[in-house]
């Protein structure tokens, strides 16, 4: 068996031994005689997983004892519309910072709900960057910041967080886990799992306690935040096979050594794939100004349509998956999750310099 060389926006790359341990597992969970698919999510071995997954997630982002973890469905796109549903009351302004087509999507949901403000947005030039901390211009009453951490799309990332004084929520979806972040500084994180957590099925939401206090009380039950806090995310079926595959990622990271090896590994993946670029003389043109570009998902272009078409062909041929930009924005996109390992960004950047090569 070949492994591709998978560069996929989400889903996307898995860690091969945590594939293998599930495979393994498959048939006969812990000697149940059963999948873990097949198992009650009322049995004592589920439990177990469930709160493995739970417990390891808390551990490895160090969340405080002040935060839950919640496992829920509906993807990260549910969130645009449970933040303010649940956040947003009466009276009160949601805050977005827009860099990229993610957070226009949750402002659009927030705005069937409430009052919205855009405190910030980098709409204007492309979103090839992150608004500064500066311009950042909060509405009056605001019930909260929402920003989009990294943008996958566009190939941005947050360096730095705003510490304002307003709760901070974060869509996470496709940095969570892959550098250290100071989870006391936001009021609510949530994340679909497709990217750095495992595969897709599951969202992870890390709610701040007290926000539980100032949820309305008509919500429908499934869309209350409260449901999942006071059940242990057990109040209906979860998505029993995708926590425990989150399970499995987890403890990956952990015996790679936690988030801060993590970090540093992407750090240097990432810079693989720049320097590619940024010695290109021009010919790959990255889309993010430097001082936001995303660890995660790096966008670049080729001098026409036609070349790139064929780049895209070649790498195709030669085994790299998933290297075609999003719709919306065209060129390429080589993201690199956690999961994707430094042999396949160093197969990538050779993979451009020798493609470069046939037309100088
Ligand atoms: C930053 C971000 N937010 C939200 C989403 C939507 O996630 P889901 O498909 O889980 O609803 C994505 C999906 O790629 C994303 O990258």
């Amino acid at each position: 068996m070949k492994r591709a060389y998978n560069f996929n926006a989400g889903p996307s790359a898995l860690p091969l031994s945590v594939l293998q341990k599930a495979q393994r597992e498959l048939l006969d969970f812990q000697d149940t005689g059963m999948s873990v698919m097949e198992l009650s999510h009322r049995s004592k071995e589920y439990d177990e997983v469930h709160n493995r997954a739970k417990q390891l997630l808390k551990e490895l982002m160090n969340i405080p004892d002040t935060h839950d973890v919640l496992f829920l469905q509906g993807g990260a796109s549910l969130q645009f519309s449970m933040v303010p549903m649940n956040l947003l009351t009466s009276g009160q302004t949601g805050n977005y910072v827009l860099t990229g087509a993610w957070s226009e999507k949750a402002l659009k949901e927030a705005k069937k709900v409430g009052n919205t403000h855009v405190a910030a947005s980098s709409k204007g030039a492309n979103y090839t960057h992150i608004p500064a901390l500066q311009d950042i211009q909060l509405s009056e009453n605001a019930a909260y910041l929402h920003i989009t951490s990294n943008n996958t799309i566009f190939g941005t990332q947050w360096h730095e967080f705003p510490n304002l004084s307003v709760d901070l929520v974060a869509d996470m979806s496709s940095d969570i886990l892959s550098r250290e972040v100071d989870v006391s500084q936001f009021a609510l994180i949530y994340a679909g799992a497709q990217k750095n957590l495992g595969p897709s099925g599951v969202t992870v939401v890390i709610i701040r306690n007290d926000l539980l206090e100032r949820i309305p009380e008509n919500l429908p039950t499934m869309l209350d935040y409260r449901t999942y806090s006071t059940s242990n995310s057990l109040y209906n079926t979860p998505p029993t096979f995708a926590i425990y595959m989150l399970s499995l990622v987890l403890e990956w990271v952990k015996e790679q050594g936690g988030v801060r090896i993590i970090e540093k590994r992407n750090r240097e993946k990432a810079s693989i794939i720049y320097d590619a670029i940024d010695r290109s003389g021009g010919f790959y043109t990255p889309h993010a100004e430097k001082g936001s570009r995303s660890f995660m998902n790096v966008t670049f272009t080729l001098p026409n349509e036609q070349i790139t078409k064929q780049f895209l062909a070649k790498a195709k041929t030669e085994g790299f998956v998933g290297l075609a930009g999003h719709r919306s924005v065209g060129g390429c996109r080589a993201s690199i999750y956690n999961a994707v390992p430094f042999e396949a960004c160093e197969a990538l950047a050779q993979f451009m310099r020798e493609f470069q090569n046939q037309y100088v």
